[in-house]
């Protein structure tokens, strides 16, 4: 087997492969994958975080579930069970002996059949674990809005995290990355606000948080975690159609998701967003979440999957 080129963050040993633990270096597909052709995959992206009982993984049947949901969007049968992938991811992690981290489950169509139609090429699901820090820093950042829009609902499964969506974040997130931003945040097709290339968002007014309807978004579990945390502080919560000039006036500004976990946004589009600095609700619902993901708050331990 070829060596593999340096990868940029810390690899671990081991990934699951259509039910084996494989090497690392060897867990290969070959060139003419469908998935690789035509982004005909799914995937999710969940975080798992160390507790004093050990680590666990957050929100793994709602990850799992929304995986099996991407899948249906394709027609894509996906050959184990919900339990079976939820079982294999825990042993991922626990094979890795990492004790916080990332896990990539991808279920994707196989080499086999070439065409757009997948229907009779093989399904293999892999699913790697890595450690992975912050994705965006959790210091106020600076946000664009792209020159793109979001994917429009009527020509894609909006709701499903299909590989093949990706490709509209990834050339906003170039976008703004020339222009010297750090992150993009979308409209939608009506031009309403949408999400980030990788996140939901919310803004807080006069008490209320506020967040874009589901529709033309990721429905974010991050997100559902913070609106029911919101809510148990006393915050209320509405979703709804929201302009950029909402945003603009917004006292506090913030991105959810699984890698970015609760990040601050200081600016959007050169504008400050209140003093610039980390709000006050965002602050305490980001350190409410980073409490509730490593088990230090009982009434969240629902959400939490120990992997023994
Ligand atoms: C486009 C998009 N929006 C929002 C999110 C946030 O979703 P979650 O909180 O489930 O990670 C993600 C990440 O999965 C995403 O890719």
């Amino acid at each position: 087997m070829p060596k593999l080129p340096k990868a940029s963050f810390q690899t671990t040993e081991k990934i699951w492969m259509n039910g084996r633990m494989i090497d690392w270096q060897n867990a290969n597909v070959h060139v003419l994958s469908h998935a690789l052709h035509y982004g005909s995959g799914v995937f999710e992206g969940v975080r798992f975080y160390e507790t004093s009982k050990g680590s666990a993984i957050f929100r793994l049947k709602e990850h799992t579930a929304r995986l099996f949901y991407s899948a249906k969007s394709l027609a894509m049968k996906v050959p184990f069970s919900q339990k079976e992938i939820s079982a294999a991811i825990c042993k991922t992690v626990r094979v890795n002996k990492i004790s916080s981290g990332y896990i990539r489950p991808l279920a994707f169509f196989d080499y086999g059949k070439m065409g757009l139609n997948p229907i009779g090429a093989p399904v293999s699901v892999v699913i790697a674990c890595w450690p992975w820090g912050s994705y965006l820093g959790g210091k106020p950042i600076r946000v664009k809005t792209s020159k793109l829009i979001r994917l429009h609902p009527d020509s894609v499964v909006a709701d499903a995290k299909v590989c093949g969506h990706y490709i509209n974040s990834i050339l906003a997130s170039l976008e703004i990355k020339k222009a010297k931003f750090d992150e993009a945040l979308f409209l939608d097709h009506r031009g309403f606000v949408a999400e980030g290339p990788g996140e939901n968002i919310f803004f807080l007014k006069k008490g209320v948080l506020h967040t874009p309807k589901l529709g033309s978004i990721l429905a974010g579990i991050t997100r559902d975690s913070i609106v029911e945390i919101a809510k148990d502080f006393g915050i209320p919560t509405k979703e709804g159609n929201y302009r950029l000039k909402d945003l603009y006036s917004a006292e506090e500004l913030f991105f959810t998701g699984t890698a970015a976990e609760v990040q601050p946004i200081g600016s959007l589009d050169s504008k400050k967003i209140g003093d610039g600095r980390v709000g006050l609700i965002t602050a305490k619902l980001r350190e409410t979440y980073l409490a509730a993901v490593a088990g230090k708050i009982p009434k969240y331990k629902k959400w939490l999957t120990l992997v023994k």
